[in-house]
């Protein structure tokens, strides 16, 4: 169980090779990110003392100069390719990497800033890097730079036309999994209207400074990761955890629904890693994997016991792996991932897809 609590930090999700080079113009003003390790380009590398890094090899080695840049992928994560569909050459820069110049800060807030933070839920108690809430309050800080700028009909009007994009609940899914290996069904459902209930105070939170514009990735099937499988001893997918990630995807759904029909100006996609990760595990062939059960790297069982260090064993023929690490999919599956949420059908993205949101009254 304290090997859970420990891995915490490093969350799953979400697709292999490079990105178109150059940078379009982008389809949205700016770009904010939220959440955990699926969508952490390097906050956490500021963060001293916290384990749950991956600025150092084997990551990043498909990154382009094979950078290690602190993303838990061997190349781009999911959020990554999201953005490129919507014209940026990748992520915005991490939060952190800006935080002590001002100048900067506000020339990035304009265009757009990564305050995603591996370990963190939705729940203040999930890890102990940069929770939500304060994700949320770096970005009121950066708002109010801009207000020295900007006037400020002008910064809600950047801010309404721009993608608020959410990559979180995976963390406090483990949490509970490692503190009641089997709940009853009260159990789970306060913890499922718990997560819920503070999910919807972040959206409002988001809403109040100005977003209109919510891209959602929800919470892949967790259980299937490499790190949950090498727990179990039939070697299968750790089914509580897919079925804690549906239940709460269900509810994120329904909530979203609400929301939009009570906060004017309000829309949203959710993209379902969950559906396209499954798809995978289930028809890995046709879709061009060898591995879906093995991490690429890592140590022990499916290469799943440990993260991956420079020490651990890391595989060549990487485009073949669902996973990454213990915890996390390839760059091959987060492409994959990031092309079926931007411009797929209702399975993959709903009630839009994000192409849909993006260029949703823009002009
Ligand atoms: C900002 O300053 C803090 C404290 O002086 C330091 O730890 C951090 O590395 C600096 N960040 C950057 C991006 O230089
Ligand atoms: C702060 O950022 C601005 C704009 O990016 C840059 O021109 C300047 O050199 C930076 N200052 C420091 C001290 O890094
Ligand atoms: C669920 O477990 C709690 C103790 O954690 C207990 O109080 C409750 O009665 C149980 N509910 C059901 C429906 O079994
Ligand atoms: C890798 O090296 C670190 C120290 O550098 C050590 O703590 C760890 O156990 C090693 N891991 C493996 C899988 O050998």
């Amino acid at each position: 169980m304290a090997a859970l609590v420990l891995l915490l930090p490093l969350l799953p999700l979400l697709a292999a090779s490079a990105l178109p080079s150059s940078e379009a113009a982008a389809k949205v003003p700016a770009l904010y990110v939220f959440g955990d390790s699926t969508a952490d380009v390097g906050n956490n590398n500021y963060l001293p003392g916290s384990n749950a890094k991956a600025n150092f090899p084997h990551n990043g080695i498909d990154f382009p100069f094979s950078r290690p840049t602190g993303r838990f992928s061997n190349g781009y994560n999911g959020i990554d390719f999201l953005a490129n569909h919507m014209g940026f050459k990748r992520s915005p820069p991490p939060f952190l990497s800006l935080a002590n110049n001002t100048s900067h800060r506000i020339l990035r807030g304009l265009k757009g800033i990564s305050f995603a933070s591996g370990g963190s839920g939705i729940l203040d108690a999930t890890g102990s890097t940069i929770s939500m809430t304060k994700q949320i309050q770096y970005f009121s800080t950066v708002r109010s730079d801009l207000t020295g700028q900007l006037a400020i009909e002008q910064i809600d009007h950047l801010l309404s036309k721009s993608i608020f994009l959410i990559s979180t609940g995976g963390n406090d899914i483990f949490a509970f999994f490692s503190q009641n290996r089997f709940p009853n069904i009260t159990e789970t459902q306060h913890f499922i209207s718990t997560l819920i209930t503070k999910y919807q105070d972040h959206f409002k939170e988001l809403y109040a400074l100005g977003a209109r514009k919510f891209g959602i990735v929800d919470v892949a099937p967790i259980g299937c990761c490499p790190y949950p499988r090498s727990l179990n001893p039939t070697g299968g997918c750790l089914e509580m955890l897919n079925e804690l990630a549906r239940k709460f995807n269900e509810a994120s759904k329904a909530l979203l629904h609400d929301l939009s029909s009570t906060l004017t100006g309000m829309k949203y996609s959710v993209g379902s890693s969950y559906a396209i990760v499954m798809n995978i595990v289930n028809n890995p062939g046709t879709l061009g994997f060898e591995e879906i059960k093995t991490a690429c790297c890592g140590s022990g069982k499916f290469n799943g016991e440990s993260g991956c260090t420079p020490n651990a064993t890391c595989c060549s023929n990487r485009r073949h792996y669902l996973f990454w690490d213990l915890l996390h999919p390839t760059h091959a599956t987060s492409k994959l991932v990031g092309h079926a949420i931007f411009s797929g059908s209702k399975q993959y993205a709903s009630p839009i897809n994000f192409r849909q949101l993006v260029e949703d009254d823009y002009y």
